[in-house]
């Protein structure tokens, strides 16, 4: 089987997990089990097919740096559990635009373009020979991430979108995809075991046992730059919708929600903390109330998924499907083209892989 060709944008905590786990599963039994991902050989590829070639950023410590150093410099707090080798692949200056928000100036540490100029993202992606670009800038970059899925779209690469952005949902852009003959996934990468599915698996139990949900919420405590990013609430009006669609999807009423990220707590690093709370009634209309924390390591909970989603693209390409690929974003991104129960979604990504649906 052919190699996957992968460009990045944003070098930051989730990039450095999804490179070391490419690294770390690389020699995977494909009898395995692999707490992460659906399969290790999904469709006929392997993890270690994925290879990196191309990679945009703008903090000063990471541009012209290898890749395999790039995910290690700070501030990035993602836990090192590969040694990567060198990848043989420079990060370029990506353009600016509206990736970094006015508190994020410092801490991304980002470069002056007035001195440095910035790579032209469609030439590197097209020299690089890159298949699929996938998106990890901060919540919030409206402009950036239209800019990038642009040059991937002049590039001849699919893309990947792994932020609350509309893109792969949007149906003016998942058609543009179509049109140049690209399949595109997306939008906001789910977890492996995240708030978001906990909470929807909460909420759906509650729905199957004849619960009335009156009301829930999911706070969200986390001490990375994605955290920081989003303390500023004018950045975070997508994170909400992608957030709370993906759990009032599933519930046929309306209900009082409030979903999102609420603190950034230095100290936290990475690891990410989340409060559900739900409140419902059941049989004589008697209160029922769920709470429930979950902690875990932010950025490699969805470096897994990711790796799924760069082998369903590729077998999009192998099989020149373009347009939203409907199976993998409904079972790994909170805001799909088409919501679906995670095991229906399952189901579809199965027949996908075995070519028993188109998309
Ligand atoms: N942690 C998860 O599992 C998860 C789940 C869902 C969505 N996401 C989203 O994925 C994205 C990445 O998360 P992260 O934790 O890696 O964030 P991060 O802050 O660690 O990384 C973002 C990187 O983008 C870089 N950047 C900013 N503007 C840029 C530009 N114009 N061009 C190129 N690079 C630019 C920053 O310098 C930084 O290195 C965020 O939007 C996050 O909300 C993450």
């Amino acid at each position: 089987m052919a190699e996957i060709r992968v460009a990045i944008v944003g070098v930051g905590n989730c990039a450095s997990a999804l490179v070391q786990g490419v690294e770390y599963y690389k020699n995977a039994d494909e009898d395995e089990v692999v707490p992460g991902l659906m399969h290790v050989n999904f469709g006929g590829y392997h993890v270690r097919d994925i290879k990196f070639v191309a990679a945009f950023e703008v903090d000063k410590r990471k541009i012209g740096k290898d890749l395999a150093e790039a995910i290690f410099a700070k501030p990035n707090c993602c836990a090192k559990f590969a040694d990567v080798p060198k990848l043989g692949v420079e990060v370029k200056p990506g353009p600016i635009l509206d990736g970094v928000a006015s508190h994020m100036k410092e801490p991304f540490n980002i470069y002056d373009e007035s001195k440095i100029k910035p790579a032209d993202v469609a030439e590197v992606l097209k020299e690089s020979g890159a298949e699929v670009l996938v998106n990890y800038l901060p919540v919030g970059s409206y402009n950036a991430t239209r800019f990038y899925a642009q040059a991937a779209m002049d590039a001849g690469c699919a893309f990947v979108n792994c932020i609350p952005e509309f893109i792969a949902s949007d149906p003016v852009w998942s058609r543009k995809f179509e049109e140049r003959g690209l399949p595109v996934a997306g939008d906001d990468i789910k977890s492996q075991l995240g708030a978001t599915i906990l909470h929807r698996t909460l909420v759906k139990l509650c729905i199957d046992r004849g619960v009335i949900v009156d009301e829930t919420y999911q706070l969200n405590l986390g001490g990375n730059t994605d955290f920081l990013n989003m303390t500023v609430e004018e950045r975070l009006k997508t994170k909400r919708i992608s957030k709370t669609e993906a759990v009032t999807s599933l519930v046929p009423y309306e209900i009082p929600t409030r979903i999102g990220p609420s603190d950034y707590v230095p100290f936290l690093g990475d690891k990410k903390i989340c409060y559900i709370t739900l409140r419902g009634r059941k049989f004589g209309n008697l209160p029922l109330t769920i709470t429930a924390k979950l902690e875990v390591e932010d950025s490699p909970n969805s470096a897994g998924v990711v790796i799924d989603v760069i082998r369903a693209v590729k077998l999009a390409l192998d099989r020149r499907v373009a347009g939203p690929l409907i199976s993998i974003c409904a079972y790994s991104f909170k805001h799909p083209p088409v919501q679906a129960p995670d095991p229906i979604a399952k189901e579809w990504v199965e027949e996908f892989i075995q070519g028993r649906r188109e998309r």
